[in-house]
């Protein structure tokens, strides 16, 4: 049986891929097993900032492989130590959590936040609550989830975990009339991804940056996935000169190699966290830090958030061309972008169309192509791309 037909029969049904199968990358194209090559829009969500197979980070990673690659936290370990502190300076925190996944380090920063409200800011016991925006997504968890927006995240899975305050996206003033004396955290995406990349308004992360501090709340950036050179700037909160109280990162971290996850903030948020309290097997292990240490690396020099800023300006400026021609709205920052199409397009035919043409890009709640290309694409192939993309959005709706 082929590697498809296998999945149909014994994998959970919990996706719905595009009709291809990709056994090779490198940089940002993949390839079939026929040897057809399509570029990857997609990226994995943005764990690929760096491409497919990026030499260094191979090499990072075979190196550790075979020394040391896992330990738990049962021991010390070298690896470890270094990250965090690459990390943290990075961040301009004083120290990081490592976890996995974008969802568990998001479910890190809500119990860190909870304790802290009860230990550091005295809300009474078992009060607390949590701000969080429509159109939100932070992970699967059913915690998370039942602080979703989105029914198709939600359905069946109640009863939920109660302390969340849901509030508009990109209204300062809506957070500032639910936050109140058992606010523990304002939870927001900087750029709401899954949602259709819905950019806020100018100044509305400084607002809630001022609000938080006026209140005595934390205010903490899921950076999952708008974090780490995607949007041209090392964090998206750089695009407002703020730095939150916690940063959630992931994705890009592990290299698009390892999952690693980490909550960024300073000792005194942290240090709710005492031995026994929290914690994951594979979290900060020696291979995961010494991939998540390469990449900080990398982006130490700005090369990587300045590719996305100049590319991500070419990319715009080609789509805006589009608004008009089956295209109603083009969002986005760096090399990210939601084109918004007309609503008699779908958003999934428009990612088969694309597929046919050699180019890999999902669709996200129906109506928006999302296009997140690897930072390290080529010019030319991203000009390419736009190509497909305007001919695509130009035969759908000409049928
Ligand atoms: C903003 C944001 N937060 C959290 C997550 C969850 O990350 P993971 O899929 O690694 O659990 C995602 C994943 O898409 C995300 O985009």
């Amino acid at each position: 049986m082929d590697p498809v037909a296998l999945e149909d029969r014994f994998c959970a049904h919990n996706y719905s891929p595009l009709p291809v199968t990709v056994v090779r990358g490198r940089g940002a194209w993949v390839e079939d097993p026929d040897g057809v090559r399509y570029l990857d829009l997609i990226a994995a969500y943005s764990a690929l900032n760096f491409g497919h197979c990026h030499p260094r980070l191979v090499e990072v990673a075979v190196e550790q492989l075979s020394t040391l690659s896992l330990t738990s936290r049962a021991v010390h370990h070298d690896q470890l130590g270094p990250f965090c502190r690459d990390l943290a300076e990075l961040c301009g925190t004083e120290a990081v959590l490592p976890m996995n996944t974008g969802a568990d380090a998001i479910e890190t920063a809500i119990k860190m936040a909870r304790r802290w409200a009860y230990q550091v800011k005295g809300v009474g016991p078992d009060r607390a609550t949590i701000v969080v925006c429509e159109g939100n997504f932070h992970g699967r968890t059913t915690t998370i989830v039942g602080f979703s927006s989105d029914p198709a995240a939600r359905e069946g899975f109640g009863p939920f975990t109660p302390g969340f305050v849901q509030v508009p996206y990109g209204d300062a003033d809506a957070v500032r009339r639910a936050v109140d004396d058992t606010t523990a955290a304002v939870l927001v995406e900087p750029i709401q991804g899954e949602a259709g990349v819905i950019v806020p308004p100018d100044g509305y992360l400084r607002a809630l940056r001022d609000l938080c501090t006026e209140r005595g709340v934390l205010l903490v950036a899921d950076e999952v996935q708008t974090g780490l050179g995607r949007t041209g700037t090392t964090f998206a909160c750089d695009h407002d000169g703020i730095r939150p109280d916690v940063y959630v990162l992931g994705k890009a971290l592990g290299g698009g190699i390892v999952p690693i996850s980490a909550v960024a903030a300073d000792h005194d948020v942290l240090g709710v966290f005492t031995p026994g309290s929290h914690g994951s097997t594979f979290a900060g292990n020696p291979l995961a830090c010494a991939i998540g240490r390469a990449v900080v690396d990398m982006l130490r020099t700005g090369e990587m958030q300045e590719r996305s800023r100049t590319l991500g300006a070419r990319l715009h400026a080609a789509l805006a061309g589009l608004v008009g021609r089956g295209v109603r709205e083009v969002r986005g920052r760096g090399l990210w972008a939601g084109i918004e199409l007309d609503p008699e397009l779908s958003g999934r035919a428009a990612s088969e169309a694309l597929l046919r043409r050699r180019v890999l890009a999902r669709e996200t709640h129906g109506q928006t192509l999302r296009v997140a290309p690897p930072l390290v694409i080529e010019e030319a192939d991203l000009d390419w791309a736009v190509e497909q993309i305007a001919a695509t959005v130009g035969s759908l709706g000409a049928r």
